[in-house]
C-alpha cells in the first residue's frame, strides 16, 4: 500500500515537472505574441491608425514615409521595416557594408592561438551561435550573455578580458553573427526553469519602468512610440531589435555590441547604465532578446 502511494506521488511529481518544463515560457510567449499583434495592427495602415498610434505625424509622413502592412518577418530590419525614406539610404550603405573587414578580423581572432595554445574555437567549436544567446544557466542561476561567454573563454585561458562594447569583442561577435546569418538560424532564446522565468520578469520590469526626469520607459519610445519621429530618426519597434547585433553605427563610426547600444538609450533616459556584466543589464538583454524569438538572425548590420 505504502509503496503504491509512494509510486503514485512520484509519478504525480514527475508529471507536474514535465508540465512545468514546457510551461516556463508561457507568460513570455503571451507577451511576445501580444506585441507582434500590436505592431502588425499599428503598421497595417498608419494613415487609418492616426488617432490610435500616430497622433504627432504629419499627413505627408503618414502617406509617404511609413510603410503599410509591415509583417513580423520584416521586424528584424529595425526601423527600416517601415521607414521608407531611411530605407533607400540604408540599402545604398549595404552595397559596400562598412563591417566586412570586421567579420574577417573576427574570424582571425576566432582561430588565433592564446598563449596556452588554445583558441576561441576550443570554447566555441561552432561559430554559428548568435541565435542561442543570452542563455540561462540553471546551475549558476544566472543569465549568460554572448559577451560574457567570450570574456569567460579569455579569462579561463589565462588571457585578459576585452572591452564589452567595441573593438575585438564587436569583431568576434560580427563573425559569430555572420556565421549564424549564413545558416539562416532563428533567434531561439529559451526559458528553461522557474528561475529563468523570474529573471525574464525582472528584465521586463526594467523595460517598462519609467526613468529619469522625463519619466521615459523603453516602451514609451519602442512600443507606444514605435514609428514616430525623434529628431531625424524614426523609433524602431521593440520586436526585432536584437537580431542584427553587433551594428556598425555611423554615429560611432564603428562597430558596437548590443550592450553599447542599450547603454546609449539608458543614458538618453537620463540614467547611468548598469554595468554590462551586471544582473540588471543581463536580465534586460534576456528580455529584449526573447522578444526577437522566431526572427532570422541578420547580422551584423548598419544603423545611423
Ligand atoms: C527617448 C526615446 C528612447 C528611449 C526611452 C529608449 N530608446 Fe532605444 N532608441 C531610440 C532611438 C531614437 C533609437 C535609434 C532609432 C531606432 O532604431 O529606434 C533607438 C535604438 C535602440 C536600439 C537599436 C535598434 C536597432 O534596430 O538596432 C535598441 C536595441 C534600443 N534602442 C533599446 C532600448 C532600450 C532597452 C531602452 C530602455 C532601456 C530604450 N531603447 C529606450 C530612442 C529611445
Amino acid at each position: 500500500m505504502l509503496l503504491k502511494i509512494v509510486k503514485a506521488t512520484t509519478l504525480a511529481a514527475i508529471a507536474t515537472c514535465a508540465l512545468n518544463a514546457s510551461d516556463f515560457n508561457a507568460q513570455a510567449e503571451k507577451d511576445r505574441l501580444a506585441l507582434i499583434k500590436y505592431f502588425e495592427a499599428k503598421f497595417e495602415d498608419p494613415e487609418k491608425n492616426r488617432n490610435t498610434f500616430f497622433p504627432y505625424s504629419t499627413d505627408d509622413e503618414l502617406k509617404n514615409s511609413i510603410a503599410k502592412g509591415v509583417k513580423f518577418e520584416e521586424f528584424s530590419k529595425g526601423n527600416y521595416a517601415f521607414n521608407i525614406d531611411g530605407k533607400s539610404q540604408y540599402e545604398e550603405l549595404k552595397e559596400m557594408p562598412p563591417y566586412e573587414d570586421a567579420i574577417d578580423e573576427g574570424e582571425e581572432l576566432y582561430t588565433k592561438k592564446f598563449a596556452n595554445g588554445k583558441s576561441f574555437a576550443s570554447c566555441f567549436p561552432n561559430p554559428a551561435i548568435g541565435a542561442d544567446y543570452p542563455m540561462y544557466d540553471d546551475k549558476k542561476k544566472e543569465i549568460i550573455t554572448l559577451t560574457q561567454s567570450i570574456n569567460t573563454c579569455l579569462t579561463s585561458n589565462g588571457e585578459k578580458p576585452w572591452n564589452t562594447k567595441k573593438g575585438n569583442m564587436a569583431k568576434l561577435q560580427a563573425y559569430f553573427a555572420s556565421a549564424t546569418t549564413d545558416e539562416e538560424l532563428k533567434v531561439n532564446v529559451t526559458i528553461p526553469s522557474a528561475d529563468a522565468a523570474a529573471a525574464y520578469e525582472r528584465g521586463k520590469e526594467y523595460y517598462y519602468s519609467q526613468r529619469g526626469y522625463l519619466k521615459l520607459s523603453c516602451a514609451t519610445c519602442h512600443v507606444q512610440g514605435a514609428g514616430l519621429r525623434v529628431r531625424n530618426e524614426k523609433l524602431s519597434q521593440f520586436v526585432g531589435q536584437t537580431t542584427h547585433f553587433p551594428v556598425f553605427r555611423l554615429k560611432w563610426d564603428g562597430l558596437g555590441t548590443l550592450e553599447r547600444r542599450v547603454s546609449g538609450c539608458i543614458k538618453d533616459q537620463g540614467q547611468v547604465p548598469p554595468k554590462d556584466n551586471s544582473k540588471e543589464m543581463k536580465e534586460l538583454i534576456y528580455f529584449l532578446s526573447y522578444m526577437s524569438n522566431g526572427l532570422t538572425v541578420d547580422g551584423p548590420d548598419i544603423r545611423k
